[in-house]
């Protein structure tokens, strides 16, 4: 991978780079899309990287369709697939020196899966080291994802520019994501009302409503009523997740429908 990065960069070629765990939808597309708009030659990774999963987390049963995702990218005319092995990434007998992350990785994502952010910074600092890339481009769903990997390329001085792409959603406002497929088909009717309650929210912001937390309440509230069990909702500043102002907010949540655990969120401003 390094030595085709390398000789990309003799050549003046620029290379975009979109890393996933594979099983793509619109919503990678659209990364590869953005990708082709900034670099030259664009490189996809597919690794489902095990440092980010939890324990008990759905690790093993994450949809694996290499071939699926091969012809879908062939059609886009990416340059390359990356798809190493763990091996390659994490090389046997050797102690893991993981990338810290910052304190605000701590709290939402970061609280539902302790060790989810620093796995994340670890494989994208990685796949970085190997693919060499100008630009990289990470989806807007995992919001909180995004200013890890950005907060990291500040920390190590990475000669790589972030760049994020709005969230991609089905007709009925379900953000694009392949843990969709674990809906099942009463599950997949409620999912959108996640939506909708963004919705909501950042209309009475809008309107004028300057108490957040009644907000958030009446959010989780009407949530709960389309039966999800929900981890967080909550409205934050959209630079330092910290408490919002009056400007640059993000709403932010992530909910349980029965085992599926959805994630979403809506800009304000
Ligand atoms: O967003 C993802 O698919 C993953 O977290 C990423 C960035 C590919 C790292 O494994």
């Amino acid at each position: 991978m390094q030595a085709w990065s390398h000789a990309c960069k003799k050549a003046k070629q620029g290379i975009g780079f979109v890393p996933t765990m594979g099983n793509l939808h619109d919503g990678h597309l659209a990364l590869v899309d953005k990708a082709k708009v900034l670099a030259d030659k664009v490189v996809v990774s597919i690794y489902v990287n095990p440092t980010q999963f939890g324990e008990n987390e759905d690790f093993d049963k994450y949809p694996r369709t290499e071939q699926q995702d091969m012809e879908r990218l062939e059609q886009k005319n990416v340059a390359v697939v990356f798809m190493p092995d763990t091996d390659e990434m994490y090389p046997p007998n050797k102690k893991i020196d993981f990338i810290p992350v910052p304190d605000f990785a701590r709290e939402l994502e970061g609280a539902a899966r302790p060790e989810h952010f620093r796995g994340v910074a670890t494989i994208v600092k990685k796949l970085f080291d190997a693919v060499l890339p100008e630009h990289a481009i990470f989806g807007e769903k995992d919001f909180q994802q995004c200013l890890v990997v950005k907060n990291m390329v500040l920390e190590y001085a990475l000669d790589v520019e972030i760049h994020t792409a709005p969230i991609v959603r089905d007709a009925d406002g379900l953000a694009k994501s392949s843990r969709n497929q674990y809906l099942t088909a009463e599950q997949r009717l409620q999912a959108p009302a996640l939506y909708q309650s963004l919705l909501t929210a950042r209309q009475q912001i809008l309107e004028g409503k300057l108490d957040y937390s009644e907000i958030e309440s009446q959010a989780i509230e009407f949530i709960s009523k389309e039966s999800f069990d929900v981890d967080y909702f909550t409205i934050r500043d959209a630079t330092t997740l910290g408490q919002p102002g009056t400007h640059n907010r993000v709403i932010l949540t992530a909910a349980r429908l029965g085992i599926p655990r959805l994630l979403d969120n809506l800009r304000v401003d």
